[in-house]
Order: C-alpha cells, then sequence, then structure tokens
C-alpha cells in the first residue's frame, strides 16, 4: 500500500494569518511568505506534502478584481494538475468570503479548495493561524472533500463559500454561515461533515472556467433611513454595469432611491436588491414591484457576494430574467 501523502498547492495571498503585531500592539498584514507559514506548522508533514507559490502579498482590503483573476488562474493551473489533490489559498479574513465566492464560481473542477484565515497575527499571543492551517490543508487533503465546492475553514468550522460571513471585527468565532449553516466541523484535522451544498458551484457553474480578462463595473449603494437617489445616479452617471442596493430589511429602499432604481434599470443598468441585515431571504414582487421595475432580487446572497455574482453574469448577460436565474441557481 502507498503511504505517499496526498500533494497540496498553497497559495498565499498575505491577510493577518500571514501578519505580524509588535509588543506596543502595532500591525502589518502580510508580512510572512507561504513558505515562512508552512515552516511554522512543522505537523502539516503528517498530512500532505505541500509546495507554497506567492501569489499576492496584501491585506484582503486590496484584493481586487485583478487579483482575483491572477488568483484564480493559479488555482485552476494547480487543479489541473494531476498530481494536485487540492488547493489551500491563505487570504485576510475581510473579504475572504468575495473571494471563496468568487472563485466556487470560476474553478472548473471537483478537487478540495480551501481558503483559510486567522484572527490573530502569526507573531501574536495564541495565534490562532497555525491551528487554522493545519485543519484547512487536512480538509483539502480528505478525498471526502471532493465536490463540495470552494470551502473556508477558520476556528475549528469548515464553511461554504455561499454560506459563510465575516461577523465580527475580532472574536476568532467571526465566520458564521447564517441561512444554511455550517458545512462541518474539523477538530485537530479530524473532520465531520454535514451535508452537501445545494447550489451549483464550480465543476457545475456555466462560469466555470474563468474566461473573462476583467469584469464589469459594479457598485455597491447602502441604504439607511432618508437615502437619497443622488449616489444611484452618479454611479448611472459613471458608467456602471451594475447596481447592488444593500438594502435595509427585505432588500428594501426608500422611494426616492426605489425610482432612481426603476430609471437605472430602464437605461440598461442592471440593478440588484440585496439586504444588510446579515440574514434571511430577499424575495420578489412583495412589496416592490420588481417585474414592473426590472429589477433583480439576490435571494440570500450578501450585498458583497451579489457583487460577485453580477460581475460574472454581466460578462454573459444584461438581461434581467437571464440573471435573476442565476441568482436562483448559484
Ligand atoms: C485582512 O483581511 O487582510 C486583515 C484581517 C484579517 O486577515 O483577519
Amino acid at each position: 500500500m502507498s503511504t505517499a501523502k496526498p500533494s497540496i498547492r498553497l497559495l498565499a495571498t498575505g491577510g493577518t494569518i500571514a501578519g505580524a503585531q509588535n509588543a506596543a500592539g502595532g500591525y502589518a498584514a502580510a508580512v510572512m511568505s507561504g513558505d515562512e507559514l508552512l515552516a511554522a506548522v512543522p505537523q502539516l508533514a503528517h498530512l500532505a506534502q505541500i509546495s507554497a507559490e506567492q501569489v499576492a502579498r496584501i491585506g484582503s482590503q486590496d484584493m481586487d478584481e485583478t487579483v482575483w483573476l491572477k488568483l484564480a488562474t493559479r488555482a485552476q493551473a494547480a487543479l489541473d494538475d494531476p498530481a494536485v489533490a487540492g488547493v489551500v489559498i491563505t487570504h485576510g479574513t475581510d473579504t475572504m468570503e468575495e473571494t471563496a465566492y468568487f472563485l466556487n464560481l470560476v474553478l472548473k473542477t471537483d478537487k478540495p479548495v480551501v481558503l483559510v484565515g486567522a484572527m490573530r497575527p502569526a507573531t501574536a499571543i495564541s495565534p490562532d493561524g497555525p491551528m487554522n492551517l493545519y485543519n484547512a490543508v487536512a480538509v483539502a487533503a480528505d478525498p471526502a472533500t471532493k465536490n463540495r465546492g470552494v470551502l473556508v475553514v477558520a476556528n475549528d468550522e469548515i464553511h461554504f463559500a455561499r454560506e459563510v460571513a465575516k461577523t465580527n471585527t475580532t472574536q476568532l468565532g467571526t465566520f458564521k454561515s447564517p441561512n444554511r449553516g455550517l458545512a462541518g466541523l474539523v477538530n485537530r484535522g479530524r473532520i465531520h461533515f454535514f451535508g452537501p451544498t445545494v447550489r451549483r458551484h464550480t465543476a457545475a457553474s456555466e462560469f466555470a472556467p474563468l474566461t473573462a480578462t476583467a469584469l464589469p463595473r459594479v457598485e455597491i449603494i447602502h441604504a439607511y433611513a432618508g437615502l437619497r437617489r443622488d449616489l444611484i445616479d452618479v454611479a448611472v452617471q459613471q458608467g456602471v454595469s451594475g447596481i447592488v442596493i444593500a438594502g435595509v430589511g427585505a432588500g428594501n429602499l426608500s422611494s426616492v432611491a426605489l425610482q432612481a432604481c426603476a430609471e437605472a434599470a430602464r437605461a440598461g443598468v442592471a440593478v440588484v436588491r440585496s439586504s444588510l441585515t446579515g440574514g434571511g431571504v430577499v424575495e420578489r414582487n412583495i412589496e416592490i414591484k420588481d417585474d414592473e421595475l426590472g429589477l433583480i432580487v439576490a435571494e440570500e446572497l450578501n450585498p458583497q457576494k451579489a457583487r460577485v455574482l453580477l460581475m460574472l453574469g454581466l460578462t454573459r448577460s444584461n438581461d434581467a430574467a437571464q440573471l435573476q436565474r442565476w441568482f436562483q441557481t448559484y
């Protein structure tokens, strides 16, 4: 029987998992390389043979479409290598859910892809990164992880890319999957999966493999009591292809802003209503007449993930009915 360990490719992008804190509490992201992160956890050798590639060296607030396209290309190349069993991506936690969902839609693979980060810098008292990395590699190296889509591992939990959201500024248990729950648990490398995700992803995604070399501009506008129409009008004047409204409650917004959205939709801008509440579904045609106004609803996707799907959808079509079907599928 072969004792060879599975081969895992680590793609490093920076974040607090690679960050350093000084004695005064100051902090810098992305100080350590992928190779240094691996060297800090020698126990990883029991799980896999791992090779690291530095794709970026940034705090994830600087993650953008250009880095996403590069990261997707490098991840796809690794996944297409028959010798590679799975990919682990180290990433800042701030925008990890957006990157995870983007990759969930554009990677053509049934192999494991796991994003991992940390809330405490690598040099902090009691950093969480080493155990998170150990667990992420264990999940990526496990054949049972195949065909579950892109996953996020942190704080002994496994989350689906579509469901996960960062919910706390500093606490280790920041990641939650509020609507459909966890993909599973992982305790020092011992994995317990709870069930599959029901929405389409990776190998079954129409957006995979990624062919676009740029993504259309989509802006998010945050609703609040008294939202005026000005920012929506400015976005349209700036030539955006799409607008996501981070709506109050069930994707709601003031009458004047709604009027601006309807005008934007008539002018050919795709307008998606999502919710800033952090949970629940935005449904069509309940209080707002979406059919009449030409609007799209995000269902359970939070505003930042709705933006990701809208950008990818707009690379194929700007028909509101087609875009709505994608929001019901992914
Ligand atoms: C970042 O997202 O790069 C900083 C925060 C973190 O990684 O926890």
